[in-house]
């Protein structure tokens, strides 16, 4: 476990060292997400942000933020919906752009877009439910799209549910059948893990980290939920959750340790909140049988199939 305080000390220090990098954030204009672009503004002297989001109208008062954080920044929004795999490849040719103007390569990329749809199956266009695309389709298609244009010892860090890792349902991948809140959390969290280990097999330089915040108090609850369960949990649970969740600002402060501390310097890393590294006995019986193979090819399938739609 690293101590918070650490995790500051050590980010801080960054500013003699590291004078300037540059991020890709999907999922960073609420929560986890946004905390840890500000922790990147903050401790990076030149720092180069591109934040793609859903409106760019919604995120203007925090690109003023982020330049009253870091007036030598740059700051980059690129509006697009990334639920659907198309979004993504377009919006992704976009990040190119953006850096071959900018004769930028990208140092880490921060993925923590997503909802939990407490709806059933919110079946989308890619055939896919969004809430599982948003978590895991669609980060692993970033990641494939946008590492052409990667530093050689970049990271990619998806935040959601590191050593949550649960049995995947081997012949409903895609959850078509087999829906639930509970299966849509454990099962495409171990499916990422495997791909994250499948780039990492292929990218021996880069590191590919999934990380579970733990609690957070970001209100991803409130507004996951719709109707009188939405009033429920936004008024009942997360008053209650708030007691004990941590506060956005410390995870976002941690994410950005993650992406920068040498510990995790390469390779594929499935970590707990605190930090700690985590192979529970589900990913590891996965690993052993070779199963990302399986998922890989799954993934190509998913993304065949969306293009051509
Ligand atoms: N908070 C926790 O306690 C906790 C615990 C474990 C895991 N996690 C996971 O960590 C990740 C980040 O959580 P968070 O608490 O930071 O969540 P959050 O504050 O709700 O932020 C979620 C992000 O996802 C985007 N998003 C949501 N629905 C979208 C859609 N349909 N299309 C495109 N973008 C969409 C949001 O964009 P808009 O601003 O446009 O809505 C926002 O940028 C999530 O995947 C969550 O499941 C969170």
């Amino acid at each position: 476990m690293v101590a918070i305080r650490e995790v500051r000390a050590a980010n801080a220090s960054l500013k003699s060292s590291k004078q300037s990098l540059t991020a890709v954030f999907t999922g960073a204009t609420s929560g986890i997400g946004k905390a840890t672009v500000q922790s990147f503004a903050k401790h990076i002297p030149q720092p180069t942000a591109i934040i793609v989001g859903r409106s760019q109208k919604a995120f203007a008062p925090e690109l003023e933020n982020l330049r009253s954080i870091n007036p030598d920044g740059t700051y980059v929004f690129l509006e697009e919906d990334i639920s659907l795999i198309k979004n993504i490849d377009a919006v992704s040719q976009r990040i190119a752009s953006t850096l071959q103007e900018k004769s930028l390569k990208i140092d880490l990329v921060f993925l923590s877009q997503g909802y939990i749809s407490f709806n059933g199956r919110e079946t989308n266009a890619d055939g896919l439910d969004t809430s599982v695309s948003l978590r895991y389709y669609g980060r692993v298609r970033f990641a494939q799209n946008l590492l052409p244009y990667t530093a050689p010892e970049a990271r990619i860090v998806s935040i959601l549910a590191g050593g949550q890792e649960a049995t995947i349902i081997e012949d409903d991948l895609a959850l078509e059948r087999n829906y639930s809140v509970g299966n849509a959390m454990g099962h495409p969290a171990c499916m990422l893990t495997l791909s994250w280990d499948a780039f990492a097999a292929q990218n021996s330089d880069k590191a590919f980290l999934h990380v579970f915040p733990g609690l957070t108090s970001t209100g991803l609850l409130g507004r996951s939920a719709t109707g009188v369960l939405g009033l429920v949990m936004r008024w009942v649970v997360e008053p209650i959750l708030k007691l004990t969740a941590s506060k956005p600002e410390d995870i976002g402060e941690r994410m950005f340790y993650y992406a920068t501390t040498e510990e995790f310097e390469k390779g594929s890393w499935s970590l707990d909140w605190d930090g700690t590294p985590k192979e529970n006995a589900v990913l590891k019986g996965y690993r052993e049988r070779g199963f990302k193979d399986v998922v890989v090819e799954h993934n190509e399938r998913v993304f065949e199939r969306a293009v051509s739609r």
